[in-house]
């Protein structure tokens, strides 16, 4: 796939996919600017890219530092050179724990925790290895996922957390699931400065027992702008924006679409046209995807390896091929093994998906 390098889209096969680098450029420089006008680190969500090149080409538009979700996505970061991670999760069990601290080693690297037992096992595997981590106290501002209660709760931990061996406290992590895609704008602003309260106040209860929080992050795509620049709040750590989705993009029009899936059309009916690829190549788990620039072209089914687009006749023949932008971009990209970054319709490069199919 190297040799396609400066080639034009049709010399790729289908499907494959396509990262539109000018796009992408549009959304890093939109929370780029956002962030340095509102004093506020954005801290880049690799759940949603999965690609060591990808993270690569963002840290060198200016936005270094990085989450993830799991340990797998932090050791390719790693391996991609990124040096500033944070794994916005809960890290359990003796399996991974070796592994952790040798990445502890190598990167500024920290991790989430929202249980006593937790930090317990953390303590034993870094002091044991020589390591040191920076643990960041999760916070449940409503999501009801992982997390404390703000207020007394979290200070417990944080106080369990510093005078544990191995361990440095570096935080609060308050991430507002819930309200991403919430349809109403000032209901969505509402609660989500409600949750911001709550996590700015945990955070004044824990300096006033004489904790430095030096980090509170939080937010997604669809709550960024509430929480850029909330007084107390240091980082803001959304994924989808870079890439986005025909689902997102209902919510978040301010950021495009820059990544597609392209497909060649196999067959052809008086009302509809089948396309190459199917839920194996495009999530669905959030609906379906559209026809890129083709808005009267209906997908109506995924089956595995089939798209199937109503219109009526189609102006298509066999062969002919179309870009379709998937209703979740987190989950495409966790579906393949490649992406080709493109600009101006040629590839400029083309970079292995490592830690697609991932979970550990
Ligand atoms: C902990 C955490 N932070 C931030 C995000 C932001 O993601 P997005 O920008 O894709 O909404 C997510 C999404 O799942 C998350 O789980």
């Amino acid at each position: 796939m190297h040799s396609l390098i400066g080639q034009p889209l049709d010399a790729l096969d289908t499907p494959a996919l396509l990262l539109d680098l000018d796009v992408i450029d549009a959304n890093l420089k939109r929370l780029r600017q956002a962030g340095a006008d509102r004093g506020v680190n954005v801290r880049v969500h690799f759940k949603s890219l999965k690609c060591g090149g990808l993270a690569r080409y963002i840290a060198s538009r200016g936005l270094p530092t990085f989450l993830c979700a799991k340990l797998n996505e932090a050791e390719v970061l790693a391996g991609a050179g990124v040096a500033d991670i944070l794994i916005a999760n809960q890290v359990v069990g003796p399996h991974k724990m070796g592994r952790l601290a040798d990445l502890a080693r190598r990167v500024q690297l920290r991790v989430c925790v929202d249980h006593p037992d937790n930090i317990d096992q953390l303590s034993r595997a870094m002091s044991g290895a020589g390591a040191t981590l920076g643990v960041l106290v999760e916070v449940d501002l409503g999501m009801a996922r992982c997390g404390v209660e703000p207020g007394d709760p979290a200070l417990a931990l944080a106080q369990r957390i510093q005078r544990s061996p191995g361990l440095r406290f570096d935080g609060l992590q308050g991430y507002d699931g819930h309200l991403q895609m919430l349809p109403d704008k000032a209901e969505q602003r509402a609660k989500s400065v409600g949750g911001l309260e709550q996590l700015v106040a945990t955070r004044r209860l824990i300096d006033k027992a004489g904790i430095p929080v030096p980090i509170v992050t939080g937010a997604g795509t669809g709550t960024w702008e509430y929480t850029a620049g909330f007084p107390g709040v240091t980082e803001i750590q959304p994924g989808s924006f870079v890439l986005m989705d025909c689902v997102y993009r209902q919510h978040r029009p301010e950021f495009g679409c820059a990544l597609s899936i392209l497909c060649t059309v196999i067959s052809v009916r008086p009302r509809w046209y089948t396309l190459d690829a199917g839920s194996k190549a495009i999530s669905k788990d959030f609906g379906m995807p559209e026809v890129k620039g083709f808005g009267d072209e209906k997908v109506t089914r995924l089956s595995e390896e089939h798209t199937k687009v109503e219109c009526e006749p189609p102006p298509v023949k066999i062969g002919d091929r179309r870009e379709v932008l998937p209703a979740h971009c987190c989950a495409t990209m966790n579906l393949h093994r490649q992406a080709a970054a493109i600009r101006n319709g040629k590839v400029e490069a083309v970079w292995p998906i490592e830690a697609s199919g991932r979970y550990d």
